[in-house]
């Protein structure tokens, strides 16, 4: 089985390349990956070396060269991971995200067209369907209600990918996965941040009081829905992948900060998120009923994460600048500097 992985050296992608090589001796992987700042070839380090394994440096928004080195690398299949991902980035410049989201995955999907790649399977998110707080959890032909302009942005991809299965029959499954946890995330998401803030004693912001709710998920739980999918899912399909682990943001940094044996006093209220959306949540049913069960249970997840973090200070360290421990929100120093 040989599989492109698209934006591989980041936090989902890397864990699913780990999942792959260590699972079937057969696999063989190439990430294709434009290394922003948040894609890193640490996040590789430990399947750098194997004789399965392939790294090119690359845009998906690149048609030629992705064609390049689809039509050399002969791929079963794609999975892609390649995306701007923070939300709080997304609010203060949200081009990038356009340009990779949107217009990228524009070009993916041409050049698969084009060179009939076998099957895509494209990652989306649960975030596309928008607050469901005074709704229930969305299932699969729910609406879009997209909230921020990384949500807007992951929406516009999805539509991309069903349009090319309507129009050309391009064999491409979509995937929307809830907030994954787990190593190798970047410190700018809630679990690392608070893990590294409470590890430094250092306040832990939480947005509004952090009455958020979020599914999660542990990322090799993740990988092995994508896994099942693979192989068992149909093409113009999209599947949720729910972790069935409703938290408020509150009860998460509340639980890390227990088993980490530090103070609740920690826990500092800051304004919200313009456009925050309060819940997240899907039905499951779809996956479920390929076979698919996550079953990291999230006590266990969590503390494998926090002891990650507390070994891996080498990986996460050259990462934290100099607004890492900053008090403010983005929004409140964007407003004292006019
Ligand atoms: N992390 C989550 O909780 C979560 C939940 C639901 C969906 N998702 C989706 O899953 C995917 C992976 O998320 P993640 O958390 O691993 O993200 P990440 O930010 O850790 O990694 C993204 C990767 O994509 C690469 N990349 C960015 N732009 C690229 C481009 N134009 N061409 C090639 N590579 C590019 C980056 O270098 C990086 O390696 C994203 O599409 C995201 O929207 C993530």
């Amino acid at each position: 089985m040989r599989v492109l992985v698209a934006g591989g050296a980041g936090f989902m992608g890397s864990n699913f390349v780990r999942y792959l090589l260590g699972r079937y001796p057969d696999a063989e992987v190439l990430v294709y990956d434009k290394l922003t700042y948040a894609g890193r070839l640490d996040n590789l380090r430990d399947v750098y070396w194997d004789k399965r394994f392939r790294f090119v440096l690359g845009d998906i928004g690149d048609e030629e060269r992705l064609m390049e080195v689809i039509k050399s690398f002969e791929p079963d299949v794609i999975v892609n991971f390649a995306g701007e991902t923070h939300v709080d980035r997304s609010i203060n410049e949200p081009a990038p995200f356009l340009e990779t989201n949107v217009v990228g995955v524009f070009h993916l999907l041409e050049v698969a067209r084009r060179l009939e790649v076998p099957r895509l399977v494209h990652i989306s998110t649960d975030e596309v369907y928008g607050d469901r707080w005074n709704l229930p959890p969305a299932s699969e032909d729910d609406c879009f209600r997209p909230s921020s302009p990384y949500s807007a942005s992951k929406a516009s991809g999805d539509l991309l990918c069903q349009a090319y299965w309507r129009t050309y029959r391009l064999p491409v499954i979509i995937l929307r996965p809830s907030n994954n946890y787990g190593p190798y995330q970047y410190p700018e998401k809630l679990i690392p941040r608070t893990i590294i803030r409470a590890l430094h004693d250092k306040p832990i912001p939480l947005y509004g009081g952090g009455w958020q709710k979020r599914d999660w998920l542990y990322v090799m739980d993740f990988a092995e829905a994508l896994d099942t999918v693979m192989r068992r899912g149909s093409p113009g399909e999209a599947y949720n992948v729910p972790g069935f682990n409703e938290k408020t943001n509150l009860e998460v940094v509340r639980d890390i900060l227990r088993l980490m044996g530090k103070p609740e006093t920690l826990i500092k209220t800051v304004e919200d998120r313009p456009g925050h959306d309060r819940r997240y949540a899907m039905r499951g049913e779809k996956i479920l009923s390929l076979g698919w069960r996550p079953k990291t249970p999230w006590h266990k997840g969590l503390r494998e994460t926090i002891e990650w973090y507390l070994g891996n200070e080498w990986w996460w360290r050259p990462l934290l600048g100099d607004e890492f421990f900053a008090e403010d929100t983005p929004w409140e120093t964007r407003r004292q500097n006019g």
